[in-house]
């Protein structure tokens, strides 16, 4: 496939007897897989069906072979999943749909897509140019639908779901974030629209909303300590999110636990979006 590349340098391992014995398995899609939130995801997953006695085939998206990634192949295999590492640009729709197709052969079907990776740069409005306002949008939002549209027939035969990271940044205008927030408003629109034109299929689509979370893609932020002090300061529940608290969301949509549940975004942001009004200065003489 032209422009991109597509390996498979996964390995398999024998899925644990209960799972084997009842026959389940659970064949799941996650992008950007070795990232912060992404890794934390596989690894929630893993442990999830493992509690499950469920065999877990998860193919491990990336945009390029990484020791990250194989990190991560190591550990999901030594909680006994089935690990296939695909590497593509999801900027690039052809590569990344054939992509899709080939994990669904791999897995012999797909029964959850997690559309997590994504990327935000800072840039003003004024001065952001095209090229790069078409990057963010090809990766924040038009991938989950090229993604989305691949797996279609697959998640339709398992009655599967779709469940797509999103941001605060898409409830909240983002100065300074140059398309991000444009980007990830449309995505939480785009699977709001998937669910309603895809329910009739059995497949659930649902976003999940992070605030600020300590991952690679945050990391020179978090690195001043004053600064992480600060956006302290902002979150109701007084610390900055961990990858974990994203995982376990995402974990809860895909699971059948939430069989009635399509066309939601699900914020994880510790109460920041609703903390508006206690920034409101008051009266000195009178606490807060
Ligand atoms: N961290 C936060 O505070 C925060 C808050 C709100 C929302 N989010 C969203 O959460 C998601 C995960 O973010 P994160 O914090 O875990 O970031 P991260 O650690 O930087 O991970 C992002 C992942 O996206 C993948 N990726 C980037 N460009 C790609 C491309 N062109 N093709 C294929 N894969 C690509 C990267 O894969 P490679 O490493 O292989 O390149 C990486 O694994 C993103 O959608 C982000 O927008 C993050």
């Amino acid at each position: 496939m032209p422009g991109a590349m597509t390996t498979d340098t996964g390995f398999s391992v024998s899925p644990g007897d209960g799972a084997a014995a009842a026959g389940l398995s659970r064949r799941v899609l996650v992008t950007g897989a070795a990232g912060g939130m992404g890794r934390a995801i596989c690894l929630a997953l893993a442990h999830d069906a493992r509690r499950r006695g469920q065999r877990l085939q998860l193919a491990a998206f990336g945009s390029r072979p990484t020791a990250a990634l194989e990190t991560l192949q190591a550990e999901l295999a030594a909680l006994q999943a089935d690990v296939r590492v695909v590497c593509v640009d999801l900027t690039e729709p052809q590569a990344t749909a054939q992509a899709v197709q080939d994990a669904i052969a791999w897995a012999g079907g797909l029964d959850t897509l997690i559309s997590n990776a994504g990327q935000s740069r800072p840039g003003q409005l004024a001065t952001l140019d095209v090229a790069e306002w078409d990057r963010c949008f090809a990766l924040n939002t038009r991938a989950t639908w090229t993604l989305a549209q691949a797996a279609r027939p697959a998640l339709a035969a398992s009655r599967g779901s779709l469940v797509a990271v999103a941001s605060m940044s898409g409830l909240q205008a983002h100065p300074g974030y140059g398309a991000y927030s444009a980007a990830k408003a449309a995505l939480i629109m785009l699977c709001r629209q998937l669910a309603l034109e895809w329910g009739d299929m059995g497949i659930r689509v649902n976003t999940v909303s992070p605030g600020m979370i300590r991952t690679p893609l945050t990391e020179s932020v978090y690195r001043h300590a004053d600064v992480a002090a600060r956006r302290e300061s902002l979150v109701p529940l007084g610390r900055i999110g961990q990858a974990e608290d994203v995982a376990q969301a995402v974990l809860y949509l895909a699971s059948p636990e939430a069989a009635y549940v399509t066309g939601s975004n699900l914020v994880v942001d510790g109460g920041v979006a609703g903390n508006m009004l206690t920034q409101i200065p008051g009266r000195p003489d009178k606490a807060r």
